[in-house]
């Protein structure tokens, strides 16, 4: 059995979301990376429809703006007022017939606040209305609390008759367990028509779409029901408990294609990851970690425990301890933290080590380079081989502009040492411990950019008489090393 492609899928995001209690309109809200409209968006779209229209209200140009963001083919209707789910798709049919689109054939209707629903049973839903030759067939599931849902009826022979939304179900109705998920498919034209016989004589005074199943089967045409097969599937965010749950729900999911695709996750519990997250077998993954965007893990590589890598991409055999990465690249067999932040625009080549806390920022590494320990690098060029001494600062802003720095490869520059941008430092060349490089230096050279130490005799005896560190020089000059007062050991 395979579905057509559907003449048309309405997806309904026009709804305030007041429960949410947010500034950001509920259908905007994540989910592991993904906006909800932009899950049942890509749900939709992986059905290859005619046509796809998201009908939009309440902040309807954020809304329209993320849109053309994610899809740029989608329709966008407006429903000016809120006036129930009917009337919702009533306005969809309408902006097509504005284009000049009547819709023949199966259209499928969905909610912008059911983001857990997969293409694949969206499919499942148009093979059995296709299959069946319904006139409408709704996605149905067995909750196990159907509080808040509209009820499914049907017959003794188990025939599909109405659908009664749980404020106006009767006690015996709310005992049914086998609710609409709120999508549906229909035969396209027939759904144009039933719809302007929809009332509002009901609990809320709106348009009920539920409504046509009971106006198309009087009208003697067939009505029936796909039954989801995971309820949780078809779960509507109203609040952000709710979000909370399909998260972890959503979260599960991508886990276990994580792990039947080879990855190792060692603590599927406290593992995040986003829906763009792609990875190779062998990859392993530590508790605590949280994989943000089109971050990559390679083959082998291991990252965690408590990593958090956004839009990252991991090397073949990396190995990242404790980082925070944003938009960086980290090669093959590198070695990143633990404590490492690494932002945008850093690109580290093979082999390349960035040590305990060691910042880095729009700076490419050459191969083996070493950043080893307490460093910020910034707007920087490394060559390869090079070993970068602890405790160095990249000194790239000089309060107004950022300017770069060139260090060549096989360069051993010393600890403590500022490299005042724009600065260069030819390969193979050495600088000495506590430098502040200001001007280039050529391929081979030592450079010493600091003061030259003096030692000034007798000054503790002369400037500090009687103290500690008196009495400890006095010691020490007469050969004893012994230092007697307080701290001083007797024994
Ligand atoms: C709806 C169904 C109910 C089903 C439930 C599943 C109706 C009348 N009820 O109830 O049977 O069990 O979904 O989650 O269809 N919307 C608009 N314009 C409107 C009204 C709603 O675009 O005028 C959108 C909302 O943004 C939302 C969707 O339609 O995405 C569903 O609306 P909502 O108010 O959440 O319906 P429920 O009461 O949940
Ligand atoms: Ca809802």
């Amino acid at each position: 059995m395979s579905a057509n492609r559907p003449a048309a899928v309405v997806v309904l995001a026009a709804g305030e979301g007041t429960r949410m209690k947010s500034a950001t309109p509920k259908v905007l809200h994540s989910l592991c990376g993904t906006s909800l409209v932009g899950h049942v968006v890509g749900a939709s779209r992986s059905l290859d429809p005619g046509h796809l229209v998201v009908v939009v209200g309440h902040a309807r140009e954020q809304v329209a703006a993320h849109l053309a963001e994610i899809d740029e083919q989608a329709h966008t209707a407006v429903q000016e007022q809120q006036n129930g789910t009917g009337h919702a798709v009533r306005v969809a049919l309408e902006e097509l017939a504005q284009h000049g689109v009547l819709v023949e054939g199966t259209t499928i209707v969905t909610c912008g606040d059911t983001p857990l629903l997969t293409g694949a049973t969206l499919r499942h839903l148009s093979e059995v209305h296709e299959s069946e030759g319904n006139a409408v067939t709704v996605l149905s599931a067995e909750v196990p609390d159907a509080t808040g849902y509209g009820r499914l009826v049907r017959a003794a022979d188990g025939a599909v008759l109405e659908i009664v939304e749980h404020k106006d179900a009767t006690a015996g109705q709310r005992a049914i367990r086998e609710i609409n998920s709120g999508v549906f498919a229909f035969d396209g034209r027939l759904l144009a028509d039933a719809l302007g016989k929809v009332r509002r004589d009901n609990s809320q005074g709106e348009e009920y779409l539920t409504d046509v199943l009971g106006i198309l089967r009087e009208a003697g045409h067939r009505v029936g029901a796909a039954v989801a097969a995971d309820h949780r599937e078809i779960a509507g965010i109203n609040n952000r408990v709710q979000l909370a749950q399909a998260r972890r729900t959503l979260n599960e999911r991508l886990l276990e294609e994580a792990m039947l695709a080879g990855v190792t996750v060692v603590d599927p519990a406290t593992t995040w990851m986003d829906t763009a997250v792609t990875y190779e077998p062998d990859a392993v993954v530590q508790p605590g970690t949280q994989l943000e965007g089109a971050t990559h893990l390679g083959a082998g590589s291991e990252v965690g425990p408590h990593a958090r890598l956004t839009d990252t991409v991991v090397g073949a055999g990396a190995r990242v301890d404790n980082t925070v990465a944003e938009g960086a690249e980290i090669g093959a067999g590198a070695k990143v933290g633990p404590y490492t932040y690494l932002r945008p625009g850093t690109k580290l080549s093979a082999e390349v080590k960035a040590g305990s806390f060691v910042e880095m920022k729009n700076a490419e590494l050459g191969e083996g380079t070493k950043v080893p320990h307490l460093s910020y690098v910034g707007d920087a060029v490394i060559g390869e081989q090079t070993n970068i001494g602890a405790a160095s600062v990249f000194v790239n802003y000089d309060g107004v502009d950022k300017h770069r720095t060139t260090i060549g490869s096989h360069c051993r520059t010393g600890a403590d040492n500022m490299f005042v941008a724009p600065v260069t430092v030819g390969d193979g060349a050495y600088t000495a411990a506590g430098s502040v490089v200001t001007k280039d230096v050529p391929p081979g050279s030592l450079a010493v950019a600091r003061g030259q130490q003096r030692n000034i005799a007798g000054w503790v005896a002369r400037k500090r008489p009687g103290s500690a560190a008196a009495r400890a020089a006095e010691a020490a000059a007469d050969g004893s090393g012994r230092t007697s007062g307080e701290g001083g050991s007797e024994s």
